[in-house]
């Protein structure tokens, strides 16, 4: 690590406190962005195959142009009418089916689904809500009680119920086949423990993709049984989209689409911006009324029309330079080099579209954390960024800007097939 990068490390400890986690061993003080490549100080590029922010690439010019052209004109909210923000939904309504038209703009994904979470509770007067064990959906006070890795101080609400995540290696129930029935007879159970306890259920919210559960459902159709569940009880689906939106997928512009759930609900954030902090609840009419029944909902920044044409620039690109064709495609070669790769320690490779994983474990075959962390850190240190998830941090994501090339995609697996190597 140079000086001055450990010099930053430094200050961000005395200014910002301690455990503000960084990525790498050796972190990367990064100073430039374009497209798939990121540029350190020194002028070394790295391949970014993690970031699902900068979904149309790093700086893409026409965003660029959008948030100045629109930032040198006027910045407001949403208490002036502005059309800009109108034309967004508008935009996004005719890409979401299931009579779901109608947004509340915020800033962030966790302002996103805690508006989600509150539209359920508003819509069915009850407060119970049903997420996976192994899951973020965000860092709200309220959304945060359903983060199960760091229990909420006080202790699990009495109105969340947590069911065991599906998985790979351990499936729900003990098999595979079985899994989508064991996962739905959880939810049954959970709703029955909230009715019980006199919360009553509102919904379950949830990433149709299982994206932070490690990606670990591959089967469009799982979800059924469970949907059934929630609506024998009267309780809403909310679909988180924060990681499976604009695309990524390949086959479907959304998670739940790709899936095939019919959710009351939608959030989005993390892409809509390419990095610009915008995100949104969709809903129903007749939730939305029910919302804006019970709570007067300002929020200063969401929708501002900055904000707004960030977002609608996004889209456009999208759709302009056929992304989501891109990410079907670089995602199947992708996915066929993952599978071609050949080490003791990969129990599965699988991936949507350009979003991917690589299950290591160790020798007696449970999950191998400590072995992904070195694999990542040495595909850091010859020039290509990933990262990890699932329950162990044991799987290597891979989830690149939405406009990567071929030869982009041979040189991360080039890259990944070395690090693994060095591990025989
Ligand atoms: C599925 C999911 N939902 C919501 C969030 C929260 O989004 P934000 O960090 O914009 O608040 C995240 C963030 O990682 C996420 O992965």
């Amino acid at each position: 690590m140079d000086l001055e990068t450990r010099d930053l490390l430094d200050r961000r400890r005395r200014l910002m406190g301690p455990n503000v986690s960084t990525f790498y061993d050796d972190p990367v003080h990064i100073v430039r962005g374009q497209g798939v490549w990121l540029w350190d100080r020194a002028g070394t590029r790295y391949l970014d195959m993690y970031n699902n922010v900068a979904h149309v690439g790093h700086c893409h010019p026409a965003v660029v142009q959008a948030i100045a052209t629109q930032a040198a004109t006027l910045n407001t909210h949403t208490r002036y009418p502005h059309g800009l923000v109108l034309d967004l939904i508008e935009n996004l309504a005719g890409r979401l089916s299931h009579g779901i038209g109608q947004a509340i703009l915020t800033c962030t994904g966790s302002e996103a689904n805690d508006v989600a979470i509150r539209m359920a509770q508003a819509a069915t007067g009850k407060m119970g809500l049903i997420a996976t064990d192994n899951t973020y959906h965000g860092n709200t006070s309220a959304v945060s009680q359903l983060n199960a890795r760091r229990p909420p101080i006080g202790g699990p609400a009495r109105h969340i119920r947590l069911v065991p995540a599906p998985d790979r290696l351990a499936p729900v129930g003990g098999s595979r086949e079985g899994q989508a029935l064991a996962f739905a007879a959880h939810i049954a159970r959970a709703v029955a423990d909230l009715e019980d306890n006199g919360s009553g259920f509102a919904g379950l919210i949830l990433c149709p993709a299982f994206c932070n559960e490690g990606l670990t459902v591959l089967d469009p159709g799982f979800l059924a049984q469970a949907i059934a569940v929630v609506r024998r009880a009267g309780g809403l689906v909310i679909a988180d989209e924060v990681q499976p939106g604009f695309g990524r997928l390949g086959s479907a512009f959304w998670g739940h689409d790709w899936i095939g759930i019919a959710p009351d609900i939608v959030t989005m954030g993390k892409p809509m911006g390419n990095g610009h902090p915008v995100a949104c609840a969709m809903a129903k009419p007749d939730i939305m009324a029910a919302f804006r029944d019970v709570f007067p909902y300002f929020n200063t920044f969401g929708g501002n029309p900055v904000s707004a044409a960030a977002a609608l620039a996004v889209l456009r690109v999208i759709d302009a330079e056929g992304l989501q064709e891109n990410a079907a495609r670089m995602g199947a070669r992708l996915l066929k080099g993952l599978r071609s790769l050949r080490h003791p320690a990969i129990a599965d490779a699988r991936g949507i579209g350009l979003f991917l994983g690589l299950e290591l474990v160790d020798a007696g075959g449970a999950p191998d954390g400590a072995l992904a962390a070195r694999v990542v850190n040495r595909m850091r240190a010859t020039g290509v960024l990933a990262g990890v998830m699932g329950r162990a941090n044991h799987i290597v994501k891979l989830r690149p800007p939405m406009v990567i090339s071929e030869a982009e995609v041979d040189l991360a697996l080039d890259r990944l097939a070395q690090a693994l190597a060095a591990e025989r």
